[in-house]
């Protein structure tokens, strides 16, 4: 039954709807040369305290309605995009070599990264692993991000599965569901930093995390390996802590980082100088069989590689190489990204 006067106001509220016009998105003159990045350091420098007529507000609505879309890309550390990849990468996409499930596992994220290190340990926590750890050499950017973030993720697994196409997370439901009631994400959504006590975050070096010898099931890590500076190091580290028969998971991309900021033109630039240097725009330079030439050094026996981008040399750069580079074979320079998975003797 209709609760008495709803149907007169609704239809006030149509007729008052048809009346607004639509929103002015006639561009002003003399700004179309202005960066993106600089229109939008403007805008956040102005819109906050300006007075909100209608018109404000509408275009503010549209600006919202179109910026959304634009961040949900894997790239956005905040997206659930780029959770839907780390998913992906570490337990969905491994499921023929891995436990299908982390249900009781104790798992680790090193080099999570600086602006949401969390967000991939809390989505296995809700699917049921036991302790979470991110290790991030850099402290987080905001507490208050991060909490906003986790928020939303822990909105979007028991509510809103169906922004992860990729994934099947049938299964996970029920357990999802469970777990989710540590999370207080009222206080979270608030910007107040507040996790469960098996949700951990370790600011420190990954040759020293500080956890129990044998206490991890699963190691996961993604553009991380190419930047360690003592490879050796961080490889001997993650052999202590994974439990006998754990995972380790590593995405690594060996290209010349210099590429991604138009420093230099081929992925495979800097294997072209600096003989004997370390570090080279920020990456060891080790190519994906030597890595995995670590691992099984210190006790992993390799299950899976997935080499998933390539770099087709030419001549010039096949002359121009320097040692030891110099002397590899082209199978094992061509592999410049690839998702690693070993499993601990
Ligand atoms: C390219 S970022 C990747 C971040 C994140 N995994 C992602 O995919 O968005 C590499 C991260 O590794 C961290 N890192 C580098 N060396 C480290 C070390 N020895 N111990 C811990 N973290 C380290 C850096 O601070 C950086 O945040």
């Amino acid at each position: 039954m209709p609760m008495p006067g709803a149907l007169p106001s609704a239809t006030m509220d149509m007729r008052h709807e048809a009346s607004v016009p639509p929103v002015d998105l006639t561009r002003p003159k003399g700004l179309g040369k202005v960066p993106v990045p600089d229109l939008i350091r403007e805008l956040i420098a102005r819109v906050d305290g300006a007075p909100l007529d209608r018109e404000l507000l509408r275009l503010l609505h549209e600006l919202s309605n179109r910026i959304e879309p634009a961040l949900r890309h894997p790239d956005n550390r905040f997206a659930p995009e780029h959770l839907q990849e780390s998913l992906g990468t570490f337990w969905w996409w491994q499921q023929d070599v891995c436990p299908a499930s982390v249900e009781g596992e104790n798992v680790l994220e090193l080099g999570a990264g600086a602006e949401n290190p969390l967000a991939l340990v809390t989505a296995m926590v809700l699917m049921g692993a036991a302790e979470g750890h991110a290790l991030e050499l850099t402290p987080p950017i905001s507490d208050a991000e991060q909490a906003r973030a986790l928020s939303r993720l822990v909105c979007w697994l028991t509510l809103r599965r169906e922004v992860f196409p990729k994934l099947d997370l049938a299964d996970q439901r029920a357990t999802i569901a469970a777990n989710a009631k540590a999370f207080d994400v009222d206080r979270l959504a608030a910007g107040e930093l507040l996790l469960p006590e098996n949700v951990h975050l370790l600011v420190a070096k990954a040759e020293r995390t500080g956890l129990a010898d044998r206490s991890i099931h699963r190691v996961m890590s993604s553009s991380f390996l190419e930047h360690a500076e003592d490879p050796t190091a961080v490889v001997r580290e993650i052999a202590r802590v994974t439990a006998s028969g754990g995972v380790s998971i590593h995405n690594v991309d060996v290209a010349d980082h210099g590429t991604y900021w138009g420093e230099v033109e081929s992925p495979v630039a800097f294997l072209l100088e600096a003989p004997g240097q370390a570090m080279v725009r920020g990456a060891n330079r080790m190519r994906i069989h030597e890595h995995v030439r670590l691992f099984e050094s210190h006790g992993f026996t390799l299950l899976k590689r997935n080499d998933y981008a390539h770099h087709e040399w030419n001549k010039r750069e096949l002359r121009r190489r320097v040692p030891p580079y110099s002397t590899m074979q082209l199978d094992e320079l061509e592999p410049i990204r690839s998702v690693l998975v070993f499993r601990r003797d």
